[in-house]
């Protein structure tokens, strides 16, 4: 048996420039963890051209759902972001990763920390109602360079409080708190300097960061990951993995180089 599904797209949005979305078909057979990744891609002649992808839909919806960046060079994006409906993709028929709300002891408030496209992950994770009975407070951070990339605010300020399933949650216990570093902004700033210097918290009513209460996924690029796990060890915060649940668990954004 093959290790992938072929899909067919059924939506293609496109946020910027630089950003659009996809969603597809979900073979019933495909299973997943919110927040865990995947590889799709194209055929490219014969072979695969597949890179790792977190799935943005939640593991209940019957399409799944995908972020991605454009790269104008880039093997696999610079023909994805052609894509219409209608066309095949190839999904890997496993998922992994270590985003999930298992890896993470029990706590308080879940922080959830992504920049630009390493939201992806945190969208699968807020529409999960096992996220919402483990945290009191969900606390969504996304961090981009222009206001413009702040792909998804509506879906979660409009669309999500008033869902039939998870509406009722999310409007008690999700805190969304979007922020940008190069544009005009409500918030602006990096999330690293917005911990640093308390303005996070006072903005959102919360205590600051604390290893016995609070606990953090981080989704971003190498340097945030890098920058952000510093800033939390710092504190005395332990990261976890499979198997061994911790206080905050990383993931690096997939990016095509
Ligand atoms: P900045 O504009 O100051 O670089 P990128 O597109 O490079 O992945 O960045 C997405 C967002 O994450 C930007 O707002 C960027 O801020 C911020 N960022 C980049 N690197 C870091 C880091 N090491 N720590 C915190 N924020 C970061």
């Amino acid at each position: 048996m093959s290790n992938f599904n072929r899909e067919s797209v059924l939506s293609v949005h496109h946020w910027t420039d630089t950003l659009f979305s996809f969603t597809t078909t979900r073979d019933p057979s495909f299973r997943f963890r919110n927040g865990e990744f995947t590889m799709i891609g194209l055929k490219v002649g014969e072979k695969p051209l597949l890179r790792a992808y977190s799935v943005a839909s939640a593991n209940y919806e019957d399409r799944l759902e995908f972020f991605s960046i454009k790269v104008p060079d880039g093997p696999l994006t610079s023909r994805l972001q052609h894509l219409k409906e209608g066309d095949q993709v190839i999904v890997s028929r496993k998922a992994t990763g270590t985003l999930v709300i298992d890896n993470l002891e029990d706590g308080r408030n879940l922080y959830l920390i992504g920049t630009g496209t390493g939201l992806a992950p945190f969208l699968s994770v807020i529409k999960d109602p096992e996220t919402y009975e483990r945290f009191e407070k969900v606390v969504l951070l996304h961090g981009c360079r222009r206001v413009a990339e702040l792909a998804y605010g509506e879906m979660i300020t409009e669309k999500l409080p008033n869902d039939e399933l998870i509406g009722e949650l999310v409007r008690n216990q999700l805190i969304y708190y979007p922020t940008v570093t190069r544009d005009p902004f409500r918030n602006r700033g990096r999330i690293t300097d917005l911990i640093n210097s308390g303005k996070l918290f006072s903005d959102i009513g919360l205590a600051s960061l604390e290893p016995g209460r609070d606990r953090v996924m981080i989704c971003g690029s190498p340097a945030l990951v890098h920058d952000t796990r510093a800033l939390l060890s710092g504190k005395g915060f332990a990261e976890g993995n499979h198997g061994e649940p911790g206080q905050f668990v990383v993931e690096k954004a997939f990016a095509e180089r």
